[in-house]
């Protein structure tokens, strides 16, 4: 049967070797080949991996990256990338350090190799299906027991084909092709899937280029994207002195797509995705005119040597404009040292672009926010109200060409108009210095077995060990602490920001945040309760696939969550954390119970064995309350394990 890339590379990755690949929805489970995390997510990753007690990594490549809360205030983010450091060394990992690069920019310049699975704590870890990677996104918990060996489960998706023709012209880029997906597709569209690109325009797109489209396909809410390994590939990977890594990878003749989306090349044109969701695209020349304070270019989507190159090529011999403060993150040490040795960073810099560093930055609201009811232009692939670290900011998501028109004319501009600079420059910039290229002074390798052993972890004061989930036991007796409306979102139960993100390998410290947004009392309520279960409403823990959403209430005493129906992933995350999930079987019930309501909850390891439904008691005029088990007998098993750490240290897989 002819297969799909995406399902071949699946197929060559179930842990049953023997097996073939299910019906779509159906759960499979997959080696995974390489990891990586990033410090957010990281310290939690490790504390966890610690727990499992392995003493080395067990997959080919796993790589521990610094890029996200790169700024010094005091001592918190300093002890987390020294407790990263030190892990990276004990447990066999490669370490990048503050300074050398975005994990996703980074990963393709060294690791990426076409055919193999990736699993990274973030979001955007399918920018590798650039490179022809099946690389998906997950918690820290799943990258840890990926880490140990462990297989990453996940339902069967569906394959939508992305089949391209013709070539990009007059001032439209890659950014524009992933931009005219999501306005066709929408930020829900993927859900479930993987977005196979193919055809005949595939050829006439660079690594760098395909990388941007597979990285915000995250924003379709697709497992992920790839793109086909061919000569494209070839050269990106002999440019970066890795040509050995190189292989032919593509679907096969007459494969069957769930769905086939074309688009023209040739007939698209600079798009823009307006305020506030990446899926709100218009063509840039429908709002060209209006005033802008702010160009930000930069981010995992936007910042390869060719993106600042563009950027080079409209800004020559210009300045930015008065009114409009511009600056440029690039993606990687190697992007920056290519950058300076070919004359595109010395462009930059007279035309009056800030230099920022190599890391997220202003992509999570730190170091370069807009200014209050700012217009900001980003090379970003998020656009949520906030984001950008200024509440009231209007944050349009465009191409490096669009910022860079937009710099140096101070409103939006559509870069066809700057086409013939674009055209002129192509190739001014090229650089050929493989010494260059391989300068890994930033890469700290793993260190053999035998020194590793003798490695200490460095733990500073900010690095708590990761609460043991509570075991389950076969009643509970407790009250309903919080009772909440619909679509709380993991913000809601948990929230970002510069405050709380560098506690988050503190989970005493950040657990005082929990629920604040909705109750400020819960935490103290909650450490006098020692027990609770929390009542809430339909799409219960929506948005971010935050981990902490879970890990804080377990450590709070959470012990369910009573709900209309869950996000998938926040209760994913419930499982993993040993809470348990109940869907009411009568929603109504919502209504009937209120804060504070003492629920008697029996048989509970009883109904996990058996996969019966769970029935509670109120205490005080004994209405019963019936929750539907619709738990698979992994995520059963997983619960009275005491959740996902303990299930994959007593062998579980
Ligand atoms: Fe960093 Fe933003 Fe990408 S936070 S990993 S640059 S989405």
């Amino acid at each position: 049967m002819a297969l799909t890339l995406t399902e071949k590379i699946l197929q060559s990755h179930l842990v049953d070797e023997n097996a073939k690949l299910p019906p779509r929805g159906e759960e499979i489970a997959i080696r995974i080949d390489q990891t990586l995390t990033q410090d957010a997510t990281g310290t939690m990753a490790y504390l966890q991996f610690e727990t499992i007690g392995l003493d080395r990594v067990r997959t080919e490549l796993s790589v521990s990256y610094i890029d996200h809360n790169t700024l010094q205030e005091d001592y918190k983010n300093m002890d987390d990338h020294r407790y990263l450091q030190s892990v990276a060394a004990k447990y066999g990992l490669w370490f990048s350090r503050a300074g050398n690069g975005i994990c996703h920019q980074v990963h393709l310049e060294r690791f990426g190799i076409p055919g193999k699975t990736l699993l990274g704590s973030d979001s955007h870890t399918p920018t590798g299906g650039g490179l022809g990677m099946i690389a998906i996104g997950a918690g820290g918990l799943d990258v840890a027991v990926a880490m140990g060996g462990g297989a990453f489960h996940l339902s069967m998706p569906k394959v939508f084909g992305v089949k391209l023709a013709g070539a990009l012209q007059g001032g439209a880029s890659a950014k524009d092709i992933i931009l005219e997906v999501l306005r066709r597709e929408t930020v829900k569209g993927g859900v479930g899937s993987i977005y196979e690109y193919f055809g005949p325009g595939v050829a006439g797109l660079t690594v760098t280029q395909r990388s941007t489209i597979t990285n915000m396909g995250a924003e379709l809410g697709a497992t992920c994207s790839i793109f086909p390994s061919d000569e494209a590939t070839k050269r990106f990977l002999e440019g970066m002195g890795r040509g050995s890594d190189y292989h032919e990878l593509s679907a096969d003749e007459g494969a069957v797509y769930d769905k086939i989306i074309e688009i023209d090349l040739s007939a698209l044109v600079p798009m823009a995705a307006q305020p506030h969701s990446p899926d709100a695209v218009i063509p840039v020349r429908e709002i060209a005119g209006k005033k802008v304070t702010q160009v930000a270019i930069g981010s995992c989507t936007n910042s390869s040597l060719a993106d600042l190159t563009a950027v080079a090529a409209i800004v020559k011999g210009k300045h930015i404009a008065p009114g409009v403060e511009a600056g440029i993150s690039p993606g990687s040490r190697q992007t920056l040292m290519l950058a300076e040795k070919s004359g595109v960073l010395g462009e930059l810099i007279r035309a009056g672009f800030r230099i920022l560093e190599s890391a997220c930055g202003p992509c999570i609201g730190m170091g370069f926010a807009p200014n209050s009811e700012g217009v900001s232009l980003r090379t970003f692939n998020r656009n949520f109200k906030g984001r950008s670290g200024t509440p009231d900011a209007q944050v349009y998501l465009v191409s490096p060409e669009t910022a860079a028109a937009a710099a140096i004319t101070g409103v939006i501009a559509d870069p066809a108009d700057f086409a013939d600079s674009l055209k002129n420059n192509a190739g001014l910039y090229s650089v050929n210095d493989p010494a260059l290229i391989k300068d890994d002074s930033m890469l700290i390798a793993p260190l053999p077995l035998e020194q590793a052993l003798r490695t200490d972890i460095i733990r500073g004061p900010n690095i708590k060990p990761c609460p043991a989930t509570p075991a389950l036991p076969d009643s509970l007796i407790l009250p309903i602490l919080l009772k909440t409306g619909d679509n709380v979102s993991t913000d809601d139960i948990m929230p970002a920001g510069a405050k709380v993100l560098p506690l988050r390998s503190n989970i005493p410290e950040i657990s005082k945040f929990t629920f604040a947004r909705l109750d400020a009392d819960f935490y103290s309520r909650a450490k006098d309760a020692a027990g609770c279960f929390v009542l809430g409403g339909e799409n219960y823990g929506q948005g971010s696939s935050r981990e902490h959403a879970a890990l804080a209430p377990m450590y709070l005493g959470v012990r369910a969550v009573l709900v209309k129906s869950f996000a998938r992933i926040h209760k994913a995350n419930l499982i993993n954390y040993g809470i348990i999930p109940l869907v009411l079987a009568d929603p109504s019930m919502h209504e009937k119970l209120g804060q504070n309501d003492v629920l008697r909850f029996e048989s509970i390891r009883h109904s996990l064995e058996k996969g019966t439904d769970f029935v509670l008691t109120r205490e005080s005029d004994g209405m019963k309350i019936i929750a539907r088990n619709d738990l698979d007998e992994r995520s059963r098993k997983i619960l009275l394990c005491g959740g996902l750490a303990a299930w994959t240290k007593s062998g579980g897989q």
